[in-house]
């Protein structure tokens, strides 16, 4: 539709159905018999029957056929026939899933992310949608945060480089197109701070930190031109976001370049009321209006409000008008004007829907996200030898994560049926050897399968069970970790351990057998010390998705070559989270030669994490030279050019992601120790060697100055290039003149 023709439509539009626009609501509104509804969950939020008449957009909701018929009947009602949006939270995948976020994040290559949501963007338009919640931006330090595993983790530049690649994968370069969907950045802004690693928690950033390392991710999201932004639970200087003027205004449109629409995250207008910020509902909507909040996610403070208070003046109608605008140009830019039903089509849901190439990519992916944290020369597995798999994850198709809504786990390849396809069955065994959680894990609140109580008598006798296996077994693999609801929204954990009733198992079974290599599930980083100390491979597999078994397979019988890196740090134990690579300088390091005593460290644990960012072995060994410089001068914007020659000096062919690191050595403001600036994943056969060259060049060393502007600074670089962010001494250093 021509922009003229929208600016009719909206002066042609009720203040009623104008705010109706406004208003997002659940598909359940739509589908089942609306009397009952109303009568039910829409009294509770005081949905009207109006608002679902009016209501500019769904969530939750999929299906070709379902959401055709839903748009049908609500176009015929809807006064001016405007089209409803289709969203749903689209995080790893739409049936095919894919390894989670802070997994894909492991890979260090965007480009497969773009590819991984290039294929659920091709599901979830099928099936009718037109927004996929997605990508989450949010840096996060803290593993006790459930939502770690939504985020590609603690690194602003790695985080930017997956968020935008993530957009383009929706996006392409037209949302118009077929097969294509909005992408939603969310959640602006600095939720993954929330204080104590609990959710919905207050955030605590100084403004400086919040833009050197919080904002770089949601801009990079923007840039690449994702469609819409959502705002966060959390306070930013003490203001919700929802309602935070100066973050949505100031922040996002004027300076980040924002002009899509902005949406509520779920109910966050109503709960700036419970923060204590709005006076009541009414006041709600009149400062989220008015910080350019356009829709409201599933209340009815905007629909029960906004008329009212365009009437009695409290607020423009040209503000309300703004924010239509832009959901009616989002609607018009999907083409739904022309054709409302987009993409949905019953027939190609059944034929791409989890395809073969879907389904091979996610096999992929999830292999080239494992991280190999350590391999005492066990693996590749022998295939001649005697092998047990023993552990809850053996045969379990679990294993797509909580955010994985549209998918079903019952898709799921498990590691027993991947073995069986290539392991002699004469060899091998199969048991679960404990339930996932014990009886005292209590998952409050969650209405999803939660695991069935195993009676103590039962436990004992899969111990026994797994034991006497063990015992007959040369090599035990043990697929154990985090129950799948254990992270994720509203999952935060004070404790970072491996469920005890697992640890019970594994340590039986170390008792007996040493050759244990264990298969790591989980959702954030954990505290990996004692299964690190007796195991002698660790091989962390998150939550992989619908091909994971098949991938975990592929890495233990060396079929695939692990080649994933941290992008979070493992703690050495909660009392150390938050805790990244990137922390700024202090005054009293942690540097030998330094006074024992008071330095900043602990007494008891050590100051570096167990498993570092960017860290992870492979199946061969490579040595990266050292760093080399063709000049020991930035001037005049000539770049630098850093080199190094990376060589596989093992038996295997293998991958290595090669990492820049700089340091400002000294500043106007307190740099971080160490910043990763760009990396390259190199392949290499047995024995063959390449030159990687990094160009380092001036906006690479911006940052915001102690006077508030952003640019470099003269001074001293240090540079590391190596194979993880512990890389020791830095080994070569320029300086920047100007
Ligand atoms: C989450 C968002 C999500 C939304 C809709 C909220 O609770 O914070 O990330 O997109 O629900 O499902």
């Amino acid at each position: 539709m021509e922009k003229e023709k929208l600016k009719q439509l909206l002066e042609d539009m009720s203040l009623e159905e104008k705010a109706g626009q406004m208003l997002q609501l659940m598909g359940a509104f739509y589908q089942d018999d609306v009397e009952g509804i109303l009568t039910g969950p829409a009294r509770e939020l005081g949905v009207k029957a109006e608002d679902i008449r009016m209501a500019g957009s769904i969530l939750g909701t999929y299906g070709a056929d379902a959401l055709k018929k839903i748009q049908k009947e609500y176009m015929e009602r809807q006064p001016h026939h405007i089209p409803l949006l289709f969203m749903m939270d689209v995080i790893h995948g739409m049936k095919t899933i894919f390894p989670m976020p802070l997994a894909q994040g492991a890979t260090f290559e965007p480009e497969l992310s773009r590819k991984c949501n290039e294929a659920a963007a091709k599901e979830a338009a099928v099936s009718g949608l037109h927004v996929a919640f997605s990508p989450m931006a949010d840096l996060v330090r803290d593993a006790r945060w459930g939502r770690v595993m939504e985020s590609t983790g603690e690194d602003p530049y790695l985080n930017s480089l997956f968020t935008a690649a993530e957009v383009k994968g929706f996006q392409g370069e037209d949302i118009g197109e077929p097969y294509r969907v909005c992408a939603c950045i969310k959640h602006f802004a600095g939720y993954g701070g929330a204080v104590a690693g609990r959710d919905y928690n207050t955030v605590e950033l100084c403004e400086h930190t919040f833009r050197e390392f919080y904002l770089k991710a949601y801009q990079a999201g923007i840039d690449a031109g994702a469609g819409m932004v959502m705002t966060s639970f959390n306070t930013v200087n003490g203001v919700p976001a929802t309602t935070n003027r100066w973050l949505m205004r100031d922040v996002l449109r004027e300076e980040m370049g924002f002009e899509g629409v902005l949406i509520s995250d779920f109910s966050a207008i109503l709960e700036t009321v419970a923060h204590g910020y709005s006076e009541n509902e009414a006041k709600a909507a009149e400062y989220a209006l008015n910080a350019g909040v356009d829709i409201d996610m599933m209340t009815s403070v905007y629909s029960a409000n906004l008329a009212q208070l365009v009437r009695e003046g409290i607020v423009e109608e040209a503000v309300l008008d703004e924010g239509v605008m832009r959901i009616l140009e989002l609607k018009n830019r999907l083409g739904l004007f022309e054709n409302p039903y987009k993409d949905a089509d019953g027939e190609k849901e059944k034929e791409i829907l989890l395809c073969e190439e879907h389904r091979k990519l996610a096999r992929e992916a999830a292999g080239k996200s494992f991280v190999l944290l350590k391999n005492d020369g066990i693996l590749p597995l022998d295939m001649e030898k005697k092998i047990a798999f023993i552990g809850p994850y053996t045969d379990c198709r679990e294993m797509i994560s909580s955010w994985a809504i549209t998918g079903d786990s019952g898709d799921c390849v498990t590691i027993r049926e991947a073995a069986e396809e290539v392991f002699d069955s004469s060899r091998t065994v199969y048991l679960a050897g404990s339930p996932m959680l014990g009886n005292a894990c209590e998952l409050i609140g969650f209405t999803e399968k939660v695991p069935e109580k195993v009676t103590e008598e039962d436990r004992q006798r899969m111990i026994r069970e797994a034991v006497e296996a063990a015992k007959g077994a040369e090599v035990v693999v043990m697929p154990m970790g985090e129950h799948y609801l254990q992270s994720g929204e509203a999952t935060s954990r004070a404790m970072l351990e491996v469920p005890e009733v697992q640890m019970e198992l594994f340590r039986e079974i170390a008792r007996v057998n040493e050759n244990i290599v264990v298969v790591l599930f989980n959702g954030r980083p954990l505290d990996l010390r004692e299964i690190s100390r007796k195991a002698k491979a660790v091989l962390e597999v998150w939550l992989p998705g619908t091909e994971g078994g098949h991938a975990i397979v592929d890495v233990l019988t060396g079929k695939v070559n692990p080649s994933g890196k941290l992008p979070m740090s493992f703690p050495y134990c909660v009392g150390q989270v938050p805790v990244s690579y990137n922390e700024y300088s202090t005054g009293r390091p942690n540097l030998p030669g330094m006074k024992e005593r008071f330095k900043s460290k602990y007494i008891d644990i050590p100051n570096a994490p167990l498993y570092p960012f960017g860290y992870g072995l492979s199946y061969t060994e490579f040595e990266v030279s050292p760093v080399e410089l063709n000049s020991k001068e930035l001037k005049d914007d000539k770049p630098v050019t850093a080199k190094v020659t990376v060589r596989n000096t093992g038996k295997a062919a293998g991958t290595e992601v090669v990492q820049l690191y700089l340091q400002d050595v000294s500043a106007s403001v307190v740099r971080p120790v160490k910043e990763l600036k760009s990396f390259e994943k190199v392949s290499l056969a047995p024995g063959e060697s390449r030159e990687v060259f990094f160009t380092i060049e001036e906006p690479m060393l911006r940052f915001l100055r102690a006077d508030g502007t952003v640019g470099s600074e003269e001074g001293e670089f240090r540079v590391w290039i190596a194979d993880s962010s512990a890389s020791g001494d830095y080994q070569n250093f320029f300086y920047v003149k100007q």
